[in-house]
Formats: structure tokens, C-alpha cells, sequence
């Protein structure tokens, strides 16, 4: 059968209403509850990003369609908020993501030896993920703590006043 409104492009009801892959029933939870806290759907944009990435380790295409037709939105707005917002990862990660604040006081203070610190402990450059996949090692701009300098972030924890020293320690609380 097809739609009324035919032309050039017009195709059968049943393809057109064809659905992308669905977000899971969890993932719709959390962004629902998100979505019930905002003026519009698309206000829960980054954190219906940040749901897809905390369940599904980071944001792929596929995941990113799924955001955009929850949201009512293109897949390129969605894909213009991943790209903005820097804690969303468009590429796979490691089971843990190191931050490294590179702004200017974390600069003052020492990021560089922190970052060559995190480079020859984990054997990876700065974008890399470590060969067993524990760490991916990632730097950022202002944490916005900057009088505890220098400051990074795994995961969702910041660190602050970090030193080359205090950083196994750290290291080993992420197994
Ligand atoms: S400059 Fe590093 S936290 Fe602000």
C-alpha cells in the first residue's frame, strides 16, 4: 500500500515506517528520566549520549541513530552535540579513560610530566589504549579545578594535586 501524498520518492507505508534499531528498554528508562527534567526532548541530547556510552562502553553510528530518532532529531545535530561535548567517545575506549587536564594551570603545574608519566607506565601515546584494553589514554581541557592542579579524570572520578608519584596508586584502584 502506499502513503496518499505520492511522488518523486514516495514508497510503500510499510517500508517508510521502518524503525531503526531500538535503544534498549533500560537505556529509554534512563533517558526518559532525563527527558522528564527538560524543557524538550532535545535538551536530554548529551545525556542520552552519555547513557548509550556508560552502557555501551562508547557512542557508534548505530548508537548515535538510535539517540537522534528517540530525540526527534537528525542524526547530524545528535552528531554535532557528540562531537562538541568532549566526554563523549566516538571511537571504542578502554575499560578506563584517563583525562589529562592540559590548560594553562594544570600546564603551569605540571601536566606534561604527569602525561609522560601515564605514556611509559602504560606503554601508549597520548589517543592510544593500552594492548589489554584497561586504560585509554586521553588529554582535556579545564576540569574546572584548577587551584588543585594538576588534575585528571578516569572515568567519571577527578583526581586532583596528582603527582608522578601519587599516580600508581591511583592507577590501582582501576582493575
Ligand atoms: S587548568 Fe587544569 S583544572 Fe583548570
Amino acid at each position: 500500500m502506499w502513503t496518499a501524498r505520492r511522488g518523486r520518492g514516495a514508497r510503500p507505508a510499510r517500508i517508510r515506517r521502518k524503525r531503526l534499531r531500538m535503544l534498549n528498554e533500560d537505556e529509554r528508562r534512563e533517558i526518559d528520566a532525563e527527558i522528564a527534567l527538560l524543557p524538550t526532548r532535545r535538551s536530554a541530547c548529551i545525556e542520552a549520549l552519555r547513557v548509550v556510552q556508560r552502557r555501551r562502553g562508547w557512542v557508534d553510528d548505530q548508537g548515535l541513530r538510535e539517540v537522534a530518532d528517540y530525540l526527534e532529531m537528525s542524526p547530524d545535530e545528535v552528531d554535532g552535540v557528540a562531537t562538541f561535548y568532549n566526554l563523549i567517545h566516538r571511537r571504542p575506549v578502554g575499560k578506563h579513560v584517563i583525562r589529562v587536564c592540559a590548560s594553562v594551570s594544570c600546564w603551569i603545574l605540571g601536566c606534561d610530566s604527569l602525561i609522560d608519566a601515564l605514556r611509559s607506565r602504560l606503554g601508549v601515546e597520548l589517543g592510544g589504549t593500552t594492548t589489554d584494553g584497561r586504560f585509554t589514554l586521553l588529554s582535556i581541557q579545564c576540569l574546572g579545578t584548577c587551584d588543585h592542579a594538576p588534575a585528571l579524570m578516569i572515568d567519571e572520578d577527578t583526581h586532583r594535586d596528582v603527582s608522578a608519584e601519587s599516580l600508581n596508586e591511583i592507577l590501582e584502584r582501576y582493575k
